[in-house]
């Protein structure tokens, strides 16, 4: 079968087509014919080398996500998934491809209504942005900033913000046009990255859901308002600088929190619920699913210069047919 690999580590022209084995799955795993493959921030960090420590190695088949129907099951594996279209999160890898496994446990069936490219937009995506929200203790009445909204977690953690009831929501983002669109989706307020370029929105957070860390994280925990709480859910821009500890310490006398998030720490059967309700809402249109592009699957390269060039709001979606 076709897939997609990452030949060397560095830009987006170190992926490689090529033709593999197709995999066949074991003991509480399905094989997805794949129909649709979501293209996210975190593909990029793999393909770039920067979560090589996390075992995201050279020769790895990239992509998290993906949408389809099962056409096989591993033995003693409930064969009722045969023929059912699904999302699946199919781990560290193995995602850019006609075919791909996942764990049952990581499988959500498509309600009627729900496309495999949105799926693919929201699967994973969507409960970041839940559990990150949970994680910080948000509640109605609150205000939230989210950093790199842009993003599918960021759109959705603007959008279950907003459905939350908070009292603002600020979004940082490079381009009046994103802010536009953020507006659609539940934003109040627009901010460039630097979270400046709005004199109405509030001073300071309750809750900020940050996608991007790197080395302005620090001046962030001055955007937050006495008690206020700080969720890592992703580093676009790599990590905080070392001093970070000394920027909290330097606000001690408002009590903030800083957290990462990783959706790793959720119980699966806690995602599956949270997924399988937000599926649901999107078949209703009560969730956004934004496809930036559907491109077909030898496109890989593309689809990551895109990414590189900042030109992708929402994701990419790659297909295999
Ligand atoms: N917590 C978890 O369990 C979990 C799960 C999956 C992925 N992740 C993480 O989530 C991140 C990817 O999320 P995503 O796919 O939603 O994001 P994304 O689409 O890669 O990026 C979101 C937006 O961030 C802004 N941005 C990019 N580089 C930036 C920079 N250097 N400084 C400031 N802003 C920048 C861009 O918007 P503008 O140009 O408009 O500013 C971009 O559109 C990765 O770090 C990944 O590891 C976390």
């Amino acid at each position: 079968m076709k897939a997609v690999v990452i030949k060397a580590f560095g830009g987006p022209e170190g992926l490689s087509v090529v033709d593999v084995p197709a995999p066949e799955p074991s003991a509480g795993e399905v094989l997805v014919a794949v129909e649709s493959i979501g293209v996210g921030g975190v593909d990029a960090l793999t393909r770039s080398g920067s979560l090589a420590a996390w075992g995201f190695r050279e020769g790895l088949v990239p992509g998290s996500e993906v949408a389809g129907t099962v056409i096989a099951v591993g033995h003693e594996t409930d064969s009722s998934w045969i023929g059912q279209r699904v999302w699946a999160f199919t781990g560290l890898g193995g995602g850019y491809a006609e075919q791909a496994i996942a764990a049952v446990e990581d499988v959500v069936p498509l309600p009627t209504g729900l496309s495999a490219a949105g799926s693919v937009t929201l699967g994973g995506s969507g409960v970041v942005a839940h559990f990150g929200l949970k994680h910080a203790r948000f509640s109605s009445g609150e205000s939230v900033l989210v950093r790199g909204a842009a993003g599918s977690i960021g759109i959705l953690a603007v959008h279950l913000a907003a459905q939350g009831g908070a009292s603002a929501v600020a979004v940082t983002t490079s381009s009046a046009a994103r802010g536009e669109l953020l507006r659609e989706v539940g934003a109040t307020h627009v901010l460039d990255r630097s979270g400046a370029g709005d004199d109405t929105a509030p001073p300071a957070y309750d809750v900020i859901i940050d996608v991007v860390a790197g080395p302005h994280l620090p001046m962030f925990l001055d955007k937050l308002r006495p008690n206020g709480r700080l969720v890592a859910v992703g580093a676009i821009a790599g990590p905080p600088p070392v001093d970070l500890g000394t920027a909290l310490m330097a606000n001690f006398r408002k009590s903030l929190s800083f957290a990462t998030f990783s959706a790793d720490t959720v119980p699966p059967a806690e995602r599956r619920t949270v997924r399988t309700a937000q599926f649901a809402a999107a078949a209703d249109g009560r969730l956004p699913l934004v496809i930036h592009e559907q491109l077909p699957l030898d496109d890989a390269v593309l689809a990551h210069q895109k990414m590189q060039d900042g030109e992708v709001f929402g994701r990419i979606v790659l297909e295999p047919a």
